[in-house]
């Protein structure tokens, strides 16, 4: 039985990809790795290292710049493979400050590249954005992007994923580590951290606070379901062929507008009262659109679920877990809102 390594596994992504392999019992054994830094959290596992044995899932608290760290939870636990999510993800913390950007996305990236080579892994994948590849124009709905698309960074947390894609690539050519690389669109779901736009919006509503729209809220994003996202990395890291690319997305091009809109609607609020126009972003990329026929064709994964039911399941998942939302809700966040927000 294959050990993957997760690195990120008790964020968003990365604790919904563990808690779908443990519900299929896929033949894995999961090796869940982690900082928990503001983002991580162990609540998103806490259930699952209860009730999947030691033999199915281990947590073990570590930082991927940490060669020494991650050397040993490769020899302790026999790591064969690696899918490698760890990242700081949030842009506009990149626009705050990109050092910890730098140091976990691109020189956590190379640690964890380095010790990969040295134990001899079979698969190594990179759970990358379709930011690395810029922005559209709004005014061309034909043009997506390809895997073939020119990488054009325009945040910190973009530039310092490219350069961890660039990195990743490299080893594949110098040294044949056998990686994936996938560029994937905006997700959303449960356990999403509530300073990304959906999670964002809908327990600010719960709290009776406004949610801010950025510039005039017309900024273009495919939304994909998070469970869609896992299961086309499990397909790329089963299925994929060493060195290539794949893109990721639900094909499924929504504003920012409407996308409050439909939160309003279903949480049932006004949108003069609860809508707070805010100062952009600044360098705010104006569309992103994903052409995922390769990996469909390829790899035979498409996305199952409709946006209409699946933000509906998600908004209903933040109201029956108050208490993960509410603990997040306090200290640090309070101030990075406050810092973030003042003055917009
Ligand atoms: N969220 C999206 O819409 C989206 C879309 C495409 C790609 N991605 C990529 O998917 C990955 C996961 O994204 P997410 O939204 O789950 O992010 P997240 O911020 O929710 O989780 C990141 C996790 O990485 C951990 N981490 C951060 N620095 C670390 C370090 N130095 N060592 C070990 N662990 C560390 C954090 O504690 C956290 O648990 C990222 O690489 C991101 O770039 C995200």
């Amino acid at each position: 039985m294959p050990t993957l390594l997760v690195t990120g596994a008790a964020g968003f992504i990365g604790s919904n990809f563990v808690r779908m392999l443990i519900g299929r019992c896929e033949p894995v054994k999961l090796v869940a790795f982690d900082k928990l830094t503001y983002a991580g959290n162990l609540a998103n596992l806490k259930d699952l290292l209860e009730s999947a044995g030691k033999d199915r899932l281990v947590f073990v608290k570590g930082d991927i710049c940490d060669a020494d760290a991650v050397s040993r939870v490769f020899d302790e636990h026999k790591v064969t493979q690696v899918i490698h999510f760890a990242a700081e993800s949030h842009v506009d913390r990149s626009i705050l400050g990109s050092g910890p950007f730098i140091q976990t996305n691109v020189v956590g990236t190379q640690v964890l590249l380095d010790v990969a080579k040295a134990k001899g892994v079979e698969r190594f994948l990179q759970v990358g954005t379709d930011e690395v590849y810029g922005t559209l124009p709004e005014d061309k709905p034909e043009e997506k992007f390809t895997e073939q698309t020119p990488l054009a960074p325009n945040s910190p947390y973009s530039a310092s994923k490219a350069a961890a894609d660039c990195l990743v690539r490299s080893y594949f050519h110098t040294f044949h580590l056998p990686v994936l690389i996938t560029r994937c669109s905006n997700n959303y779901g449960p356990y999403h951290f509530p300073e990304k736009l959906i999670p964002l919006f809908v327990t600010n509503l719960m709290e009776g606070k406004k949610v801010p729209l950025y510039g005039d809220g017309l900024n273009v994003r495919d939304w994909l379901y998070v469970e869609d996202h896992c299961e086309a990395l499990w397909a790329v890291l089963n299925k994929g062929t060493p060195g290539e690319v794949y893109n990721i997305g639900g094909n499924n091009e929504i504003t920012n507008r409407k996308i409050t809109e439909v939160i309003l609607t279903e949480m049932g609020a006004d949108w003069d009262k609860s809508v707070q126009y805010v100062k952009d972003r600044p360098g705010h990329d104006r569309r992103y659109a994903i052409d995922a026929a390769k990996i469909k064709r390829e790899l035979g994964w498409e996305p199952k679920r409709r946006f209409e039911e699946a933000i509906k399941t998600t908004i209903q998942w933040y109201r029956d877990h108050e208490h993960w939302w509410r603990a997040i809700k306090s200290g640090e966040y309070l101030k990075y809102y406050e810092t973030q927000y003042a003055g917009r």
